[in-house]
């Protein structure tokens, strides 16, 4: 469902270059829960970024179900990354003048859902991701960075994506939550056929997704597991 081929991304910095991402190849299938690891600096962030088209690739392309996302228009664009992807960012990226809700509602408006069933799909996301009642109308500077995580994933999950693309998803998290936050994922893979990559520093997580990727120099390698 996702095929990558000469992938690059460089960044110039005054006379240097920065290969971020480099000649890179990999695919992955629908349904599949894949863990991404590697270094500060590595290119983790650079990649997802492009995946979700949020960032221009300088070469190569993204292929999802065959169409390439690096080729089309900004219209069609914006419906990819509306109705197809779920986005968490390493930084969530709340919108800080909006309440938790509504900042999970806010996808599901552009999507066209109707108010009852923004309000009605928001709240059981919430729920799910352990986010209290009286949380729900906070905005996120009064919220934890842990809860801030959580309202992100809520939003991410918002409009039913078939691809999640998250960027440390539970870094802010404790271990029980994070628990929880990957039970939930990976009933997301299995039940609805979601394709999940996650980038993590966390080994135990890593080993517990069907796939791991190493990411060094620009380029991904399969880690192999027993
Ligand atoms: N907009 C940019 N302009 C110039 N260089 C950039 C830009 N964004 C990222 N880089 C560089 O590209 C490289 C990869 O950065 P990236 O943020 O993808 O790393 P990362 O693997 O996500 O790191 P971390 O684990 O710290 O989040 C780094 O050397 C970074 O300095
Ligand atoms: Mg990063």
């Amino acid at each position: 469902m996702l095929v990558v081929e000469h992938l690059t991304r460089t960044f110039k910095s005054g006379d240097d270059e920065v290969h971020a991402v480099n000649d890179m190849d990999f695919s992955v299938d629908k349904g599949e829960f894949v863990s991404i690891i590697g270094k500060s600096g590595s290119g983790k962030s650079t990649l997802l970024s492009l995946l979700g088209a949020l960032d221009k690739p300088t070469g190569g392309s993204i292929k999802v179900d065959g169409q390439d996302i690096t080729r089309i228009g900004d219209h069609r664009l914006i419906s990819y990354r509306c109705s197809k992807i779920g986005f968490v960012f390493q930084n969530y990226n709340l919108i800080p003048n909006l309440t938790a809700i509504e900042n999970v509602m806010l996808p599901m408006e552009f999507a066209g859902v109707s108010p009852r069933e923004r309000k009605d799909r928001a709240t059981a996301l919430l729920e799910e991701v352990g986010i209290e009642t009286d949380q729900m109308s906070r905005k996120p500077g009064k919220l934890s960075g842990g809860q801030q995580q959580r309202v992100s994933i809520a939003r991410a999950l918002a409009n039913k994506p078939s691809v999640i693309l998250a960027d440390e998803p539970t870094g802010n998290l404790d271990e029980q939550t994070g628990k929880m936050v990957f039970a939930l994922l990976h009933r997301l893979a299995r039940q609805e056929h979601t394709t999940i990559i996650v980038v993590t520093h966390d080994l135990d997580i890593a080993g517990k997704t069907d796939r791991t990727f190493r990411l060094s120099d620009g380029t991904l390698k399969e880690v192999k597991k027993k």
